[in-house]
């Protein structure tokens, strides 16, 4: 019988790059002892100096539970033994089938009973993970928004394969490590928060290659517009809250045709060398001398400043 999600003690963390690092900040924040695999040998310093930095983003955003401390973080040997005492695992190993699969091979036998298994993968199939698993129940996609430990959302998804009560069990564990989750229906490429980004993204790279307005003035018009009301509600809510009390059907009625006019306008730009030298052109006039560790620095700060105004504001 498994245990509630808070009595988790131990996580399992296979893989320690960019999301792997970046999760192990999250749990160790939470209170958990993070056992942890990355057979790079630079992995362990990289990981700890990671650590580190994410530290006081985490202190701001109150995600460091009393006890806890980066010092829990333990490099093992190989993958069986991230896990083999972990109450729950999160596989960020590369997004290639062949190694995730020999990963899990590597780590089934050695898992406790009851402990789930979540990978972070961005655009494999969950049905194709769960190839050669003795017990396939036992992973589920768990995906992160880059970084996990600075941005909220988790996807979760299950398939007819899934053991019953993995996700509410998976949801509850996020949650209690301070994310926001939201449950994958069915299985599309990309999941739902990458779709709509890319979504976005598209009409930006086609307004930009028309010479409808430069890059900077796109990424503007997100920041300073709709992207600081998306940050509170969603597209649904907000435009429901357009109608003026007519509700979202009532939106729809009034806002129909506009909608489907400037849908058939909308673009299908292909990422081409020249789309991207004019967006690379664009960028350079919009970081105006600015380093790539000086705008990180900015857009974390930032992000940490929303999310704390958010949460006071009963959002988040
Ligand atoms: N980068 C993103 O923005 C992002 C966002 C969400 C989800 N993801 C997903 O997270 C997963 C990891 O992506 P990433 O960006 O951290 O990749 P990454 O290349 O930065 O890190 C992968 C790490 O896995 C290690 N590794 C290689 N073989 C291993 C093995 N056999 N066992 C354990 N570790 C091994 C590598 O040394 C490396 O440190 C992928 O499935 C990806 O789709 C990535």
């Amino acid at each position: 019988m498994r245990g509630t999600a808070d009595s988790v003690s131990v996580v399992g963390v296979v893989g320690a790059g960019v999301i792997g690092a970046s999760w192990s900040a999250l749990f160790l924040a939470a209170g958990k002892a993070v056992d942890i695999y990355d057979p790079a040998p630079d992995a362990e310093a990289k990981t700890r100096a990671y650590v580190a930095q994410a530290w006081p983003s985490l202190e701001a955003l109150d995600l460091v539970r009393p006890g806890a401390s980066p010092d829990r973080l333990r490099f093992v040997p190989d993958a069986a033994a991230a896990v083999a005492r972990a109450g729950f695992v999160q596989e960020s190993v590369p997004e290639r089938l062949p190694l995730k699969l020999e990963t899990y091979r590597a780590i089934e036998p050695a898992l406790p009973a009851d402990t789930l298994v979540a990978t972070s993968s961005s655009g494999l199939l969950l049905r194709d993970l769960q190839e050669g698993w003795q017990d396939p129940g036992r992973l589920i996609l768990g995906h992160p928004f880059n970084p996990p430990h600075l941005i909220p959302l988790v996807e979760l998804l299950g398939n007819e394969r899934t053991e019953a009560g993995a996700l509410d069990w998976a949801a509850a564990f996020y949650e209690a490590c301070g994310k926001v989750t939201i449950r994958v229906r069915k299985e599309v490429p990309a999941h739902v928060a990458n779709r709509l980004q890319a979504a976005l993204w598209r009409e930006a790279v086609h307004l930009v290659a028309e010479g409808v307005a430069s890059v900077e003035d796109v990424d503007k018009a997100i920041t300073a517009g709709p992207g600081l009301r998306w940050a509170v509600m969603g597209p649904h809510m907000l435009f429901s809250l357009g109608s003026g009390g007519l509700g979202i059907d009532g939106f729809c009625q009034r806002y129909r045709d506009s909608f489907h006019g400037w849908w058939q306008t909308m673009g299908t730009p292909l990422l081409t060398e020249q789309v991207a030298q004019s967006l690379a052109a664009g960028i350079a006039e919009e970081e105006a001398g600015r380093s790539f560790e000086a705008l990180a620095a900015e857009r974390d700060r930032k992000l940490i400043a929303t999310q704390k105004a958010l949460r006071d504001a009963g959002s988040l």
